[in-house]
């Protein structure tokens, strides 16, 4: 295999206000792998309509996810930030992605299953294809690494299984086989109700979620409702991962102070959950609270971030383009 220059891709779906479990999961690690490598991040609005969504929410959705993006750190002047559909490399890349992968491939993606559950005659075929979309994501600019959560690292495989279908059949060594970038204390977030469920948008109760605009009030409110039991905190990492809540907010204090889990709980070790519960509020209002200013700063100035949309499609476009056209050589069509 050829040496291909190492390039980051990441995407994230602009499907309601982004939480906890997407600064810590994802957001964080774009800002951290800046420094190492050329980094192209995505707001991929093809993916959120592979269910349905309503018009108005997701236009707004798409600038929030962009705004807070740059809120956390995302560097737009020295890296792409842009948005999915405006570059049509993607879908074009897609539909040929969709004759090299096999349904096969399809019906065993786990997500797949999970969301069309008992419905699967009822979905939409967006949903089923839409790893091979996330595969025309990734390899429309030859990515080498992916940041990911350990969510999607099955449908991180099948795109280094596209990769090499389509490098076989056409007997070319033209895209890279990605690797998955998991790391982090807390690339799993979960439900401050629920510590076996993930932090998610979805979930009926606000109270399991921690927003990126939430207030500081409603932040130390979701803490100190957060769900633990009577015991103390536990002094060993076995015995704490016998408490998927406590294990939770653990891991989320270690992930916001950028410190090692056993560090935290030799810390907290034989204490009472309120201690911890304060320390978390506390260091989240920290972290968080520039984060949710500089959010309100950039929404109130809409121009300048379809500005930065604009300049985002530009040169994400002089990166896929090219590698689409050499596609359409390979596979004849031009
Ligand atoms: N499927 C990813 C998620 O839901 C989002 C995504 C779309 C993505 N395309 C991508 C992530 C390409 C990484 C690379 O989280």
């Amino acid at each position: 295999m050829r040496k291909f220059q190492q390039r980051v891709f990441s995407g994230v779906q602009p499907t309601g206000t982004l939480h906890l479990g997407n600064y810590l999961g994802a957001i964080k690690n774009f800002v951290d792998l800046q420094n190492k490598f050329e980094c192209v991040y995505c707001v991929v609005d093809q993916h959120a309509i592979t269910v349905d969504q309503d018009p108005h929410k997701l236009r707004s959705s798409i600038i929030e996810v962009l705004a807070s993006f740059i809120a956390c750190g995302v560097d737009y002047k020295n890296q792409i930030i842009f948005q999915q559909s405006s570059v049509p490399a993607h879908s074009q890349l897609a539909w040929i992605f969709n004759c090299v992968s096999r349904i096969g491939w399809l019906n065993r993606m786990t997500q797949f299953k999970d969301k069309a559950g008992k419905n699967k005659e009822n979905v939409s075929v967006g949903l089923m294809v839409y790893p091979n979309l996330m595969a025309a994501d990734i390899l429309a600019y030859q990515a080498t690494h992916v940041p990911v959560g350990d969510d999607q690292k099955q449908h991180l495989e099948l795109s280094r299984d596209i990769a090499q279908k389509f490098n076989n059949d056409f007997g070319v060594d033209f895209f890279p086989q990605p690797e998955p970038l998991i790391y982090g204390e807390a690339t799993r977030v979960m439900s401050l109700r629920d510590g076996t469920k993930k932090m998610s948008k979805s979930d009926a109760s606000e109270l399991s979620r921690v927003l990126l605009t939430d207030s500081n009030d409603a932040i130390a409110t979701k803490l100190k409702k957060a769900k633990s039991d009577s015991d103390l905190i536990p002094d060993s990492v076995e015995l704490l991962k016998e408490k998927a809540e406590c294990l939770n907010l653990i891991n989320i204090l270690s992930a916001t102070m950028n410190q090692s889990q056993e560090k935290t709980l030799q810390e907290f070790a034989g204490r009472e959950y309120s201690i911890l519960k304060n320390k978390l509020a506390e260091s989240l209002i920290e972290v968080l609270g520039p984060i949710r200013e500089e959010i309100e700063n950039l929404l109130n100035n809409k121009d300048e971030l379809n500005k930065i949309l604009a300049i985002g499609t530009e040169k994400a476009e002089e990166i896929a383009n090219p590698i689409l056209r050499e596609v359409y050589k390979i596979v004849g069509f031009r």
